[in-house]
């Protein structure tokens, strides 16, 4: 089945995909680093308003299709569809502007600055005057201030850190960090949302209360992507499961078909799936 083509809508398509069911079609990723292949051959879709967990052992590739997804690299082969569009040869900020957020498996965030002020940042964009207007306290761009500053607030109600709002963000513990990571990325507005390790560094209090962060995300329209290593909470709130392993996907499926699958069992020896 030749994906890009299917999530395109201009070919009959597989059987029970309307065209523009899916957001995102990758189709044949590769990316090589020196001898060594990544992300190999990799091909998947992921449907509007899905919950999808793509996992994997360490260094399977899951941090480098993100990458590949997200225009921090170039595929050395493949194709990657988002709406429709090829997001091919584009910088990270254009395809940040189409709508596809991230937040990353090592925390970056602006340590010195507020809570607020780092998701201020991610809202910027959106409005008209930008940064110039801002910094030379333009009537307009006061007011646009004012209205930064209360949508940040609405984020940071979202993830649960309305209290530290200002707080110096570096001293927040490692797990709200992430969490004040992913408000800067929803306030970019995305249409989807990658996640690398999101529950990384928090307990089982915390993790529960991701999962249904990453819910009411998925109500407010927004369709997710989760790298995870937390097979609870992957297998909890994910839709469809993509496993890869040594760079290729050896299964896709329901948590239930993946978690059975012998593949996946043997790639993981047992131990994350228990
Ligand atoms: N910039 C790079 N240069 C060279 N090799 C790289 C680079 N980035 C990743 N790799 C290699 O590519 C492979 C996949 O790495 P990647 O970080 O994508 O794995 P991962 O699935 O995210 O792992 P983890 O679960 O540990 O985060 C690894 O062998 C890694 O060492
Ligand atoms: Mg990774």
């Amino acid at each position: 089945m030749n994906v890009a083509r299917t999530a395109g809508g201009t070919e009959g398509g597989a059987p029970g995909f309307a065209p523009g069911e899916h957001l995102l079609a990758a189709e044949s990723l590769t990316k090589t680093f020196g001898g060594l292949a990544a992300v190999k051959n990799v091909s998947f879709m992921v449907r509007k308003e899905a919950i999808k967990a793509i996992i994997g052992p360490n260094g399977a590739g899951k941090t480098t299709l993100y990458d590949l997804l997200t225009g921090i690299y170039e595929p050395d082969e493949g194709s990657v569809i988002f709406e429709e569009k090829s997001l091919l040869g584009l910088p990270p900020h254009r395809i940040c502007a189409m709508g596809v957020a991230r937040t990353f498996q090592t925390v970056r965030i602006f340590s010195q600055m507020t809570v607020q002020e780092n998701v201020m940042v991610g809202l910027h964009k959106s409005t008209s005057s930008g940064m110039v207007g801002c910094s030379l306290r333009l009537p307009r761009a006061r007011r646009e201030e004012a209205w930064i500053a209360e949508e940040a607030t609405r984020y940071l109600d979202l993830v649960g850190l309305e209290m530290q709002a200002d707080s110096p963000a570096g001293s927040l513990p490692y797990g709200q960090q992430r969490l004040l990571e992913m408000a800067r990325a929803l306030a970019t507005r995305p249409k989807l949302l990658l996640l690398d390790e999101p529950a990384s560094g928090l307990n089982a209090y915390e993790t529960r209360e991701l999962g249904e962060l990453i819910y009411r995300i998925r109500d407010m329209g927004i369709t997710v992507l989760l790298v995870e290593h937390d097979m609870g909470l992957v297998m909890r709130i994910s839709e469809e499961v993509l496993v890869l392993d040594y760079g290729e996907v050896i299964a896709e499926g329901t948590p239930e078909e993946v978690r059975n699958d012998p593949r996946v069992i043997e790639a993981y020896l047992g131990s994350e799936l228990e």
